[in-house]
């Protein structure tokens, strides 16, 4: 089976109009508006196979959510295309919704005013599911998720975590192969985004879902994801496995280690220089742009020397997004 999210040149560009200062100003401005193009989402190709959940990360601004907009019909895109389980997103708008679900963290698409239980029941009409199935899948979001304590109430009484766990289950009830989620933990107590975790792998590993998620938790992403693409300035800058990125920008590991034999001009294995030695005290840190990983280097240093001592400090995720954020900002 061909991938399930295939995204080809994708581009969007915002034409905004500026407000020039001053009264003149506003006056030229309404006369004469000086239009600026945004370049949002500039040229993207990636891929998501069924079954995979990958992470869509970048700083603020960076086009991830232009980009799911794009992929959940809410947007055309300015050039390129992109096709969800087959369907092209922004020409069958609706044939693309039966296909996927979509939470948006940052606002609900549940009814307001309604307490989430009807909520439910509109989407089941909407989508036709029956009562039975409805009813079972219910039964299973709640086992996770937890929401019968509040699913009486009316959206707008929610707590933000609650809502979106709601949302969660709402974006789900129609079964849709590909889901959309748009900084899904956004809010929550570190409780709750256990149970999302655990729902989200659940979703994944159970019921085979496609998922593409957006997030700034880091630790999410390593609980989660085996892939990640990032972007910056709206275009890609990576399209690999967390390991990749940890190899490309994660060179802040350190391998400490206490030498067996004194030795006073320590050569490093390729890759590997000497940070610091206090006698056979050495640290041992990457060395260019071909660094071994911290295991790599774990094992070159075992292996070329006869240790009494070793340990690791590897950069956690964090670290290395915030390099790659760095980096990808200055090329
Ligand atoms: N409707 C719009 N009109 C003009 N500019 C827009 C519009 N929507 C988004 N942008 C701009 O496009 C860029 C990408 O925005 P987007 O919301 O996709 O970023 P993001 O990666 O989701 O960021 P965040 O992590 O803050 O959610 C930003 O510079 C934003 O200001
Ligand atoms: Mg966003």
């Amino acid at each position: 089976m061909s991938a399930s999210i295939e995204v080809r040149g994708l581009s969007r560009t915002f034409h905004t109009t500026v407000r020039r200062p001053g009264f003149t100003g506003t006056l030229r401005s309404l006369v004469n508006p000086e239009r600026v193009a945004k370049h949002a989402v500039s040229d993207i190709t990636f891929d998501v196979s069924p079954g995979e959940l990958l992470a869509l990360l970048g700083p603020n601004g960076a086009g991830k959510s232009t980009t799911i907009k794009m992929l959940t019909g809410i947007l055309t895109p300015t050039a390129g295309e992109a096709r969800v389980a087959g369907v092209v997103p922004y020409l069958e708008r609706e044939r693309n919704a039966r296909n996927i679900g979509a939470v948006f963290g940052q606002r609900t698409q549940l009814w307001w005013d309604l307490p989430v239980r009807e909520s439910f029941s509109i989407l089941r009409d909407i989508y036709e599911v029956p009562k039975a199935e409805h009813a079972s899948r219910l039964k299973e979001f709640d086992d996770i998720l937890d929401l019968s304590s509040f699913w009486d109430t009316r959206v707008r009484h929610l707590s933000l975590g609650q809502r979106v766990r709601c949302d969660l289950a709402a974006a789900l009830l129609h079964d849709p192969p590909v889901v959309f989620l748009d900084e899904p933990t956004i809010g929550m107590d570190v409780v709750v985004k256990e149970q999302v975790r655990e729902f989200l792998r659940h979703q994944v590993e159970q019921r085979g879902r496609t998922v593409l998620l957006t997030t700034h938790d880091m630790t999410e992403v390593e609980r989660l994801a085996e892939r990640v693409v990032l972007i910056n300035h709206g275009r890609l800058v990576l399209d690999g496995s967390l390991d990749e990125i940890r190899r490309t920008f994660g060179s802040t590991w350190q391998v400490r280690a206490t030498l067996a034999d004194a030795h006073t001009d320590v050569v490093p294995p390729p890759g590997i220089a000497v940070l610091r030695q206090d006698g056979p005290q050495v640290v041992f840190g990457p060395d260019g742009p071909d660094a071994p990983t911290v295991h790599q280097a774990l094992k070159a240093v075992i292996e070329r020397y006869e240790v009494t001592g070793i340990a690791i400090d590897e950069a956690d995720l964090e670290d290395v997004m915030r390099a790659a954020y760095v980096q990808a900002g200055a090329a």
